[in-house]
């Protein structure tokens, strides 16, 4: 096999591949290249992404270079979690750029599935149904009714494709980890699933592909979001969970082109909205805001263990 030039920090898996990054698109495909892995005794990282890759993703794909012989990258957008359509039909789609940035970056192998390797039977047949009690139940659970079932439909099924030692998932998705723990529990999957923090813009505003289709008027007043979240951390020893909730409403509800979906202040372990900050030693709050057509959502620890 000709062997091309590394321009890049290359590791093991190019002596087994001799190439710099391979390109799944079928389910054979990605089941001989993860099986090379297997065969050669390396550990395999994996980070499933809907693509649109920005620093935020990069972050989680060099966390997972990092700590593991090989890295896979999965890009799919899923129309199993999209409740709404127009979200799906918009969801920008850039996957020739995503490639160059996983290949740049040091990634070995990249995942760009057809919807029929995911969904072979149609997605019209597609028929698990997980329970994710109360945890699925809340916030993005309650405002996008059957979003998290597609969630784990997609990440159950991509686990089984490239069974990893490490699962690796930004905390922007704070809910969706919880989601990702628990489907895992309840599937007895042998995956580790690694949380990596947010990354955000200097400004503070969290990296999203969904931010690419903000207008210049909306990213000005987008900021506010994290802005405020900031704020409510400092507020939090002088007041109640009540008061930092109203605080954060208001404030980012006075932004004229932001309004509030929701902002909820929760126990970080069981998702469930609290009271008062003695009730959960880890307190983390999330909001979505509607900024325009355009759902953006972020979180901040508000009480540490
Ligand atoms: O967070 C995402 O990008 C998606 O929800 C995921 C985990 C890749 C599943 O489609």
């Amino acid at each position: 096999m000709k062997k091309r030039t590394i321009v890049k920090k290359k590791h093991t898996f190019v002596q087994i591949f001799d190439i710099e990054m391979i390109v799944c698109r079928t389910r054979e495909e990605i089941t001989n290249a993860v099986a090379e892995v297997r065969k050669a005794n390396r550990s395999l990282g994996f980070v499933p992404t809907m693509g649109a890759l920005h620093q935020g993703h990069i972050s989680l794909v060099t966390r997972s270079i990092e700590e593991n012989d090989c890295t896979a990258v999965s890009i799919f957008v899923n129309p199993t979690q999209f409740n709404n359509k127009n979200d799906l039909l918009t969801y920008p789609r850039t996957v020739e750029a995503d490639l160059a940035l996983l290949e740049n970056a040091g990634v070995d192998i990249a995942f760009v599935p057809t919807i029929e390797a995911i969904y072979p039977e149609g997605l019209e047949n597609v028929t698990e149904s997980y329970d994710f009690g109360a945890i699925g139940a809340v916030m993005e659970g309650a405002a996008r009714p059957g979003h998290f079932n597609g969630v784990g439909i997609v990440v159950h099924r991509l686990f089984d494709l490239i069974p990893a030692d490490k699962g690796y998932f930004g905390m922007k998705d704070f809910q969706q980890i919880a989601i990702i723990r628990e489907m895992v529990r309840q599937s007895n999957i042998n995956i580790e699933i690694i949380p990596c923090p947010i990354v955000r813009e200097e400004d503070g505003l969290a990296l999203s592909s969904r931010n690419t289709r903000l207008n210049a008027e909306q990213r000005v007043q987008a900021v506010q979001i994290s802005q405020t979240l900031f704020k409510a951390v400092d507020l939090v020893a002088s007041s109640t969970v009540a008061e930092v909730k109203a605080f954060v409403e208001n404030t980012v509800n006075n932004v004229p082109l932001l309004e509030v979906e929701y902002f909820e202040v929760v126990n970080g372990y069981t998702m469930q909205p609290i009271s008062s900050w003695d009730e959960a030693e880890w307190v983390v709050g999330c909001i979505t805001v509607n900024v325009g057509d355009v759902r953006l959502i972020d979180n901040i620890a508000l009480k540490n263990i």
